[in-house]
């Protein structure tokens, strides 16, 4: 008995083992949102994912990685500077996007001498602003472009980039640069988007993007993210479920330790036309807006708390989520139970992990939820075997402030040390951490960077 219980122990520590990766989305426009919505990098808790994404770089028509907004390259280094605290954080930059309607990517594949000038432009980037990796965000191959040609060429794309990244890590002597790339979940957009067995080998890891099955497009309600099919689904709609596509990019010949299960941070909404509140009720477009990410069609988890606290909740059982509904409103959404069966599906299909998308609409300042910060990503953290975050021992290559107090009541950011210009702080959810700079270097507020004096 006692020998079967530790055989039984091995293998659940092999099986959360297995699903190691908890990969953390967070977009550049979500620091545009209103008053406590606002979010930029200095809102991400260091300890929470093994991985952050950094969304969204896009590429110029000389096939190089640019970036977005006005302030991301300053973003880029507060991000980077997260590694200061929690060494074993991974950062990646996602690149994608479209550019008049479509992706640039179309462009870039195109000829090998695009391809060419994009990798040497990645990898000049990455490794300037201190990137681990590379995330490739092609909303799909096939889609516009060539469709046939285009499905053959992302396979080039991948694995020149990953031969580009092993020669780059050997030459200059570096840990080599990861790579991962974000994929589609119809069945049809996969089979027209990918040679599943020719790019598996060369990335690091695939986020399916297992969400937007259902949305106000259609004329009833359906479920963002759900589990397994409804008994309201028939046709095509029978596959809009998690278990569909990833059975299918298992059956493609996928790793499944390399498949990374996408948990969304938000719900779909729908404006409900008659009586009818189930799944499958009549509707006709979207909900209003949210009042912080002031689109309509979805909502943030912390505007879902907001309205779920007036709503009627309910469980799907078929599809193991959750939706809830109020006057005409309807929206389907995740939440920790939700969570819950998800890690224990993709535990069972002994996938590589999870991947969140995002960390700026999960309730991450804790202010909406009563839950405390990041209530799905703290929950999906705990369900998949991560254990309690070191949020209150330092990192071994930071030393703790003597003076602790400096951070408490403080933003969470990089200040000044008065006493030290050649060092600075990083306040972190009211606990300090100490950094230097290089020898002869003191610490900027203007760039919050260390600089010549
Ligand atoms: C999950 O998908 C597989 C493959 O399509 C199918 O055989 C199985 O019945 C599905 N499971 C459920 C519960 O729908």
């Amino acid at each position: 008995m006692g020998k079967l219980l530790t055989a039984l122990g091995l293998l659940l520590v092999l099986h959360i083992a297995s699903s190691n990766r908890l990969v953390c989305h967070m977009t550049n426009w979500a620091q545009y949102r209103p008053s406590s919505a606002k979010f930029t990098v200095d809102n991400i808790d260091p300890f929470l994912c093994t991985h952050v994404v950094y969304a969204l770089s896009t590429i110029n028509s000389f096939n190089q990685i640019i970036p977005i907004e006005w302030n991301d390259e300053q973003q880029f280094s507060r991000l980077n500077n997260l590694k200061n605290v929690n060494p074993a954080l991974k950062t990646l930059l996602s690149v994608g996007g479209t550019v008049n309607g479509l992706s640039p990517f179309i462009a870039v594949v195109a000829r090998p001498e695009g391809r060419a000038a994009f990798i040497r432009s990645a990898i000049s980037y990455l490794r300037t602003h201190n990137f681990d990796g590379l995330n490739l965000a092609w909303e799909y191959p096939g889609n516009n472009g060539s469709p046939q040609q285009d499905k053959e060429r992302f396979t080039l794309l991948v694995t020149e980039l990953s031969k580009a990244f092993e020669d780059d890590a050997k030459e200059n002597r570096k840990t080599q640069l990861l790579l991962s790339a974000n994929v589609a979940s119809f069945l049809p957009t996969i089979d027209r988007a990918y040679e599943v067995n020719k790019i598996a080998d060369s990335l690091d890891f695939i986020n399916v993007m297992t969400y937007d099955y259902h949305g106000h497009w259609e004329a009833a309600t359906g479920h963002n993210s759900p589990l397994y099919r409804s008994p309201v689904d028939s046709g095509s709609h029978i596959h809009h479920n998690i278990n569909s596509s990833i059975s299918h990019w298992l059956a493609l010949g996928a790793p499944a330790e390399k498949l990374l299960l996408g948990f969304p941070t938000y719900g779909r909404t729908y404006r409900l036309t008659t009586g009818a509140t189930g799944l499958g009720a009549p509707s006709n477009g979207p909900a209003d807006a949210g009042p912080y990410t002031r689109t309509a069609g979805f909502w943030s988890y912390y505007e879902i708390c907001d309205f779920a606290s007036s709503a009627t909740a309910e469980w799907i059982p078929e599809q193991e989520v959750p939706y809830a509904t109020y006057g005409s409103s309807w929206v389907g959404f995740d939440n920790q139970r939700s969570y819950s069966s998800k890690v224990q599906f993709m535990t069972a299909n002994n996938l590589g992990g999870a991947h969140v998308w995002t960390l700026d609409m999960d309730d991450f300042g804790g202010y909406f939820c009563s839950a405390g910060p990041y209530p799905l990503i703290n929950h999906l953290r705990i369900s998949m075997g991560f254990g309690p975050k070191p949020t209150t021992t330092p990192a071994p290559t930071t030393t703790r402030d003597p003076i602790t107090e400096f951070c408490r009541g403080r933003p969470n950011g990089l200040y000044v040390n008065e006493a030290d210009s050649n060092t600075y702080f990083q306040c972190f959810q009211g606990n300090t951490y100490l950094h230097r700079c290089q020898p002869n270097l003191i610490f900027w507020d203007s760039c919050k960077c260390c600089n010549w004096p």
